[in-house]
């Protein structure tokens, strides 16, 4: 069996979120495209048409017009999605609504101090419960911080400026190692007044409002990782993603793969909206070991549990350290990835931060224990590609969680 085919992804899911909310912020009409079909996106969605935002299906678009804010008459589900909760806590404190927060059991279980607190700092009337959910949000005006980020997240990043785009004064932000900028990105491509200057942002609180906007979001690399995995592991194999982000917060899985020994060409590049997009191929190669250090972390953060599969068919053993914060993902994903690659039989050992596995070595199919993660349940498909013997999962339903597409997807590259 090879992977071989060239592929348009669904939408990236980070930039699908940040553009659903972005939308909710104008009156105007905004159009997206190639959304992400993921139920993370859709509890965005859902989230925020509760808080009187209009939206309605189009075909392939979804068009979306703001209105005035109104404080929901029932709790705000966010269902699996991290990134819903955090970014819309920093969005709907500067909107000056009452809300309450909610998920489902994995969501329930994870951190919610790192966007409460500096939230808490710009004056938002905001708490959560011993640090988890629910959260609660009444409406307070809110002023600017300078604030140094405890955790290398996004999310938490994200929260602050969603905020800082009313608060009084500027809001200042300090990231001791980058991550994903797409906020940034799309709040200065809709002329918000936001900065960056290295590892500073700055946003200055107004009270303006964005016209509408078109986008047409890029297709996901972390959706595209999984079979470019699949594509770097069996021999042979070629595939060509189409339309994709390659915003450099985002590529370093891609780049990782080029130094495991796989071949990864940029074949056109371009931008959308101010991100960067292009085609690319990946085809197999001879893989060696590689290591991941601390700072290499964020920028691959979502596709670590490929790397350890990687790493499982490369001379060497390669080493991720700086990786502490996968244990609270959707999963404490460290030991979703060490537990289940132990049983297929791979030389693998779980370090606190981090994982060692040393390759190459054959895998043998097993039943994976998904802990309910998508990624856990795409990356041991993946594996199960070349493992001796069958591998199924405890549970495929989570997938719809980033990618209801993934099979299909699977299925057409390697049926090619
Ligand atoms: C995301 C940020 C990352 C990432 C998550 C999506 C985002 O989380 O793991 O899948 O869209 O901002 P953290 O901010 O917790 O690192």
């Amino acid at each position: 069996m090879v992977l071989k085919g060239s592929v348009t992804l669904p939408g990236d899911k980070s930039l699908s979120h940040r553009a659903i909310m972005l939308a909710s912020l104008s009156s105007d009409k905004s159009v997206i495209e190639n959304l992400s079909s993921g139920q993370d996106v859709i509890s965005t969605r859902d989230c925020l048409a509760k808080c009187g935002m209009d939206w309605s299906q189009d075909g392939e678009q979804i068009n979306i017009k703001g209105r005035h804010f109104i404080s929901p008459a029932t709790p705000l589900d966010c269902g699996n999605s991290g990134t819903t909760v955090r970014l819309l806590s920093g969005l709907i404190a500067g909107e000056r609504i009452n809300a309450t927060f909610t998920g489902d059991q994995s969501l329930s279980s994870r951190p919610m101090d790192r966007v409460v607190s500096p939230l808490q700092k710009m004056n938002a009337k905001i708490s959560s419960t011993d640090g988890k959910l629910p959260v609660i949000i009444q409406a307070s005006d809110l002023h600017s911080i300078e604030y140094t980020m405890p955790v290398a997240s996004a999310q938490v990043k994200s929260a602050i400026m969603l905020a800082g785009i009313h608060a009084v004064g500027e809001t200042i932000i300090h990231e001791t190692v980058p991550t994903r900028d797409h906020t940034e990105i799309l709040l200065s491509a809709l002329g918000y007044p936001i900065t960056t200057n290295g590892q500073r942002i700055a946003i200055k609180g107004s009270d303006t409002r964005h016209p509408g906007f078109h986008f047409h979001v890029p297709a996901d690399p972390s959706s595209a990782a999984f079979f470019a995995t699949g594509a770097a592991i069996i021999h042979d194999s070629e595939v060509i993603f189409k339309n994709m982000l390659i915003n450099p917060t985002r590529f370093g899985f891609f780049r990782s793969l080029g130094m495991l020994g796989a071949q990864v060409d940029i074949l056109d590049h371009w931008t959308e909206l101010h991100e960067s997009v292009a085609d690319i191929r990946i085809k197999s190669g001879q893989l060696h070991a590689v290591h991941i250090a601390k700072e290499d972390v964020p920028a691959l953060i979502d596709e670590l549990p490929l790397i350890a599969i990687l790493a499982t068919q490369a001379e060497g053993t390669t080493t991720v350290e700086g990786a502490g914060e996968l244990r609270v993902k959707e999963s404490d994903r460290l030991h979703a990835i060490c537990i289940n690659l132990e049983r297929m039989g791979a030389q693998v050992t779980e370090h606190t931060d981090g994982f060692s596995i040393s390759g190459p070595t054959s895998l043998t199919g097993i039943h994976v224990q998904t802990f309910h993660d998508h990624r856990i349940a795409m990356a041991f498909t993946i594996a199960g590609l070349i493992a001796d013997g069958e591998t199924t999962l405890d549970d495929s339903d989570c997938i719809a969680i980033s990618f209801p597409e993934f099979h299909n997807v699977l299925n057409y590259l390697t049926l090619n």
